[in-house]
């Protein structure tokens, strides 16, 4: 049977460890925070991921899942190594490779027959290659091994779907032998007819970059044409799905809101650009999206004004949602965030509530916020109601309660989760994105 490390038990590494072992290959997480481990080995998980504590406990039930820190013994055991650390972004917006650098070199001091090793991580152009001489440079002459790029594309709350069902596997690898036993790793996909795309590692490792630069373009694009849907009176809705039918579009991500946030949007598009200057490129239409996305929260925060007359110190502001999107807990580079601090900053009180994402957003705001217990107590008293995440529960409001509660029903639905007209008719002075 296959035998599979990951070194790094994050996000990425956590739900690709479970997903292989549900493929049915022997699999040991790695992570260098015992704590982490301890409760890995408890069987609960650290992350908010749905679906992903089932798969977690009936893989390691059947034996096939194992979490531990001891690296070295971990790389002895396995035939295919994958490095799934973090890589963080540093202050000039470029890729910190300080942890994959280190796994390598451990990798590097375990080598004890031929190994696959495969980065999972983000990593820039060019990681791959410099991982490769690495290792020859620190392991023993004899050391076989070859290095692979194979990039994941999980969204945070559907992970486990996308893992299991996912639109296309990069394989990025030089020889014939690291490929084959990577398509037996992933094997059980091609009973659903899964695409591979096998290539060398740095267009492998482009290819991660270049989806996510170009779905957040998107993003911003239609953002663009919700402020041009404003001034001109047209609605952004029906511009996006008459776009959509095209197929050489597409439907998916021409929602305008108040801009992109997570993990890896924005530091996958600062980091492209980083890329680009590296190989002497101005890469314009990224950082255009970048722009128009920073953009959003100073937008977002004149619509409230708009509703307030211009004034907002002083003011109880209602926010509902605070994480970056719904079905995580997840409140990095969050939009909802940015307003929240930006209203504070502007003299505002401030009223949040979120189903899951309240304990790590308090890390992130600055200042004093009230954090309620329900919808309803947020929206008590408060002079302006701003819908920041489109969590399912916002969407069925009681909708007569929340203007009786109300100083002024005044709501700000920065994802356009109610209808215009319906709001406006029961006398709400409503205001959303692009209609
Ligand atoms: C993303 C990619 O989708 C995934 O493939 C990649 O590997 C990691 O980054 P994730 O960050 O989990 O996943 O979130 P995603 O669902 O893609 O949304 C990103 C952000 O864009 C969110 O803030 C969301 O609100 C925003 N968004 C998305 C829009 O504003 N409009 C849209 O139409 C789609």
């Amino acid at each position: 049977m296959l035998k599979v490390c990951i070194i790094g038990s994050g996000y990425v590494g956590l739900v690709s460890g479970v997903c292989f072992a549900d493929f049915g290959v022997d699999v040991t997480c790695v992570d260098k925070d015992s704590a982490v481990i301890e409760t890995l080995n408890s069987g609960e998980v650290p992350i908010y991921e749905p679906g992903l504590k089932e798969l977690l406990l009936k893989n390691s039930a059947e034996g096939r899942l194992k979490f531990t820190t001891d690296i070295a013994a971990a790389i002895k055991e396995a035939q295919i190594v994958f490095i799934a650390v973090g890589t963080p972004e540093k202050s000039d917006g470029s890729v910190d490779l300080s942890f994959v650098e280190a796994v390598t070199t451990t990798i590097a001091e375990n080598l004890n027959g031929y190994k696959v090793i495969a980065t999972k991580s983000t990593v820039p152009v060019g990681t791959g290659r410099s991982i490769e001489k690495m290792i020859r440079d620190k392991a023993r002459a004899d050391a076989e091994f070859d290095v692979v790029s194979n990039p994941e594309f999980l969204r945070e709350g559907s992970a486990v779907e996308d893992f299991m069902r996912p639109n296309r596997v990069i394989l990025g690898a030089e020889t014939q032998k690291a490929i084959e036993i990577l398509k037996e790793l992933y094997s059980p996909l091609y009973l659903i007819e899964t695409p591979f795309v096998v290539t060398d590692i740095e267009t492998a490792e482009l290819i991660k970059y270049a989806s996510n630069a170009f779905l957040a373009t998107k993003i911003s694009f239609i953002n663009e044409m919700a402020e041009l849907c404003e001034r001109s009176g047209a609605n952004v809705h029906t511009v996006a799905k008459a776009m959509g039918l095209d197929k050489r579009i597409g439907s998916k991500f021409l929602h305008p809101g108040p801009g992109f946030g997570g993990s890896c949007f924005p530091k996958d598009t600062a980091a492209l650009v980083k890329i680009a200057e590296g190989f002497d490129y101005d890469l314009k239409i990224v950082k255009a999206a970048m722009d128009v996305n920073s953009s959003r929260i100073i937008r977002s925060i004149e619509k409230i004004k708009e509703v307030t007359g211009g004034e907002l110190k002083g003011k109880t502001i209602a926010v509902l949602g605070l994480t970056f999107k719904p079905n995580t807990d997840d409140v990095r580079e969050s939009p909802a965030i940015k307003i929240v601090n930006a209203l504070l900053n502007e003299g505002a009180v401030v009223k949040a509530f979120d189903p899951v994402g309240m304990e790590n957003a308090k890390r992130d705001i600055i200042g004093e916020v009230t954090y309620s217990s329900d919808v309803y107590s947020a929206i008590d008293k408060s002079d302006v109601l701003v819908l920041c995440t489109e969590w399912n529960q916002f969407r069925r409001l009681d909708l007569e309660k929340v203007k009786e509660l109300m100083v002024e029903p005044n709501m700000v639905d920065l994802r356009n989760i109610y209808k215009p007209e319906k709001m406006k008719a029961m006398g709400f002075n409503y205001i959303s994105v692009g209609r």
